[in-house]
């Protein structure tokens, strides 16, 4: 069938397209119903279901004799080390890891936070998870304590599953003072810890909370998969909205184990036994969804790659770990392309490497600028395939499906919607504009299994949020616009999030963080344009009034203040002391004009601007900044 065919029959019947789909997973009991409605505008799907998520990731491939394939690939340039773990080992680990917890009181539906660097041991504390019912909540490692407290406060987990350290270039990433602090801070006090300990670093236990991983897992009885509802949580990943308080994303089990399946055939194009490649990390949703559950659930090898696309140790790495291991699919962001691209532009170190192999590189979590995909498209000869999604969908909204046909590639555009997705663009007042006209973009309800069920502790939220601007829509926080053909092009974020090397921040968060600084009277931050991350964070901050100390000391400490309190991961290292801010008449700050004023692009000044002179001496600011020769 061609793409056409197949998104039809969706559309025809969704729940049999649903139900076929879910024959490639294995139930405990077949789910009687796919879709329920009654709770709409929430949805449940697969809910009388009962299935696991570790056996389908993990011992049904063991079961059918496929125990000596290589299930996950650990390749680390910064520690120096490759290491293959077949599925019958893992099912070894997983099985004791999951008994150690069982051990300690974790029981079905209790959360554990898994805080840990990209080395398999991540993957394993997941499908333990899975194994026994609990709830995981994977915490990315370059978030600062605080963060990782406000999760704990959040999730409210039973256990902790931390590892000793992470290694960054250059540096120790000491992830143990790291929680201790973040439980410190916590008011919710996690009963245990287990600690993976790692060679470059043995961290200190706390005895009575921290036992050791190794230990624990060693004296445990293996446990077996106990099976869940379909509706039952898989797992909580909290991302980043307008505010700083960041939203729980509850993955719903059975649609989840279902959806990603199909994609790994129908959009990646990839087979039982291929070895597919995510380089992302665990702690984001793409290592979720593509680093552990689909490639495993589909019986293909997944790479574990604990390294970035240069300096460890030059950007050939990547084209190295494709040749080494046959890597068939390759799937990152375009920020790792262009950081290769910025060191190797004619593509030198790629001479030294066979990467026959890969058939497809696919590009996702931020916007893939047409200069990136051309260049790869050059230097790797295969199709280079951008796809849009988010951590609320786990999976692709808008792509390419290789797998059923490719579609001609329109640069600048992730493609068209996949099937499960009825894809609108909407006015203010909620009505499809034509097409080639900008739009908030919106997704007809319901959402298709696997996607995000609601806010974790925040239902209220979830609706306020996603479902109540547009009624009938999900709104995905995304303005875009749809062309004749129905390829989609995402534009922007409707809202205050930002995007800093493929990596979600919200500017309200930071917000929160400076306004805290006893100097700073009011504050503001900016997504600004960047060659390299698409997008940086930029901080303005209004003094209180009587402060005379030097602007660049309270600018450095606002810095760290960010860095401290979210973590380097937000890159917040520009900061400028402004006398005003540019507001509305009703007191708004004009944000998305600053924005526009950092990147240097054209703008219509605001109608219901208070005081259009600011706007200058913000342009002079952000001069000093090396940003900016705004023409307005
Ligand atoms: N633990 C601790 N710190 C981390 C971390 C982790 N897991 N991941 C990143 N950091 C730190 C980095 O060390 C850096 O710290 P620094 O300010 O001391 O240099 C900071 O967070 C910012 O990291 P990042 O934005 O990743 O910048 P970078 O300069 O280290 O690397 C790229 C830039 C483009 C090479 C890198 O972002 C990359 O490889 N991106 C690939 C795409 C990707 O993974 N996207 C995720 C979603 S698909
Ligand atoms: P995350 O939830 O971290 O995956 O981030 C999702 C957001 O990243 C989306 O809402 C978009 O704003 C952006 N995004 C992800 N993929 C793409 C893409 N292919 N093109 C443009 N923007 C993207």
């Amino acid at each position: 069938m061609r793409y056409a065919e197949v998104y039809e029959s969706w559309q025809q019947d969704p729940e049999r397209f649903w139900l076929t789909a879910a024959q490639s997973i294995d139930w405990d009991h077949a789910p009687s119903r796919t879709l329920d409605a009654t709770r709409a505008p929430l949805y449940d799907w697969f809910a009388d279901g009962q299935v696991n998520g570790c056996w389908n990731a993990v011992d049904r491939h063991v079961a059918a004799g496929h125990g000596e394939r290589v299930a996950i690939i650990h390749d680390s340039p910064i520690t120096g080390t490759v290491t293959k773990i077949t599925y019958a080992e893992l099912q070894h680990k997983v099985t004791r890891l999951a008994g150690a917890l069982s051990a300690r009181g974790v029981v079905k539906g209790d959360r554990v936070v898994i805080y840990m660097p990209m080395v398999p041991e991540a993957l394993v504390g997941m499908l333990a998870c899975a194994r026994i019912g609990a709830v995981h909540s994977v915490v990315f490692g370059g978030f600062a304590a605080h963060e990782l407290a406000v999760r704990i406060d959040d999730a409210r987990p039973k256990a902790v599953l931390a590892a000793s350290c992470g290694i960054e270039p250059g540096r120790v990433v000491h992830y143990k003072p790291l929680l201790d602090s973040a439980i410190e801070q916590a008011t919710h006090k996690p009963d245990i810890c287990l600690i993976f300990q790692r060679e470059q670093e043995r961290a200190p236990l706390i005895p009575g909370r921290d036992e050791d991983w190794e230990e624990a897992s060693a004296a445990a009885e293996p446990v077996d998969c106990l099976p869940v509802e379909g509706n039952h949580p898989a797992y909580i990943l909290y991302t980043s909205g307008t505010t700083g308080a960041p939203k729980g994303v509850v993955r719903p089990t059975g649609g989840h184990l279902v959806a990603l399946d199909w994609t790994m055939t129908n959009i990646y194009d990839v087979a039982p036994g291929d070895v597919f490649w995510a380089a992302s990390d665990v702690g984001w949703v793409v290592g979720h969804s593509y680093i552990c559950y689909a490639p495993l659930i589909h019986g293909c090898t997944t790479v574990v790659f604990e390294g970035k696309p240069v300096g460890t140790p030059d950007p050939g790495t990547f084209w190295r770990v494709i040749a080494d291991h046959g890597v068939k699919v390759l799937f990152t962001a375009p920020t790792a392309f262009r950081a290769i691209k910025r060191e190797d532009p004619a593509g030198e170190y790629l001479k030294a490497h066979d990467i026959s192999s890969l058939k497809t590189l696919f590009l996702a979590g931020e916007r893939a600028d047409p200069d990136t995909v051309r260049w790869a498209e050059t230097l790797l000869q295969v199709p280079v395939i951008d796809h849009w999604w988010q951590t609320e969908t786990g999976y692709t909204i808008v792509g390419n499906p290789m797998g059923i046909e490719p579609l001609p590639v329109k640069t600048g555009s992730p493609t068209v919607p996949m099937p499960g997705y009825e894809v609108h663009i909407l006015d203010d007042g909620g009505h499809e504009v034509p097409a080639g006209t900008l739009g908030a973009v919106a997704i007809k309800l319901p959402l298709p299994p696997g996607t995000v069920s609601t806010l974790w502790n925040a239902e209220d939220r979830f609706v306020k949020s996603y479902l109540s601007t547009f009624p009938g829509y999900y709104e995905t926080g995304d303005a875009g616009m749809m062309d004749e053909d129905g390829y989609l092009y995402i534009m922007a974020r409707t809202d205050d999030v930002i995007n800093v090397a493929g990596h979600r921040l919200s500017t309200g968060g930071m917000e929160e963080v400076l306004a805290d600084h006893p100097d700073v009277a009011e504050c503001a931050v900016i997504g600004a344009a960047d060659a390299l991350k698409g997008q940086v964070p930029v901080g303005f901050v209004c003094l209180t009034k009587g402060v005379d100390r030097p602007h660049d000391d309270i600018t450095r400490e606002c810095v760290a203040r960010v860095r401290d309190q979210i973590g380097p991961v937000a890159a917040f290292k520009c900061c400028v002391v402004v006398d005003r801010l540019p507001k509305t008449r009703s007191g708004k700050i004009l944000r998305a004009t600053m924005a526009r004023l950092a990147d240097g692009e054209g703008f219509k000044m605001p109608a219901t601007i208070d005081d259009p002179a600011i706007l200058d001496e913000i342009k002079t600011a952000l001069q000093t900044l090396g940003l900016a020769a705004a023409k307005s």
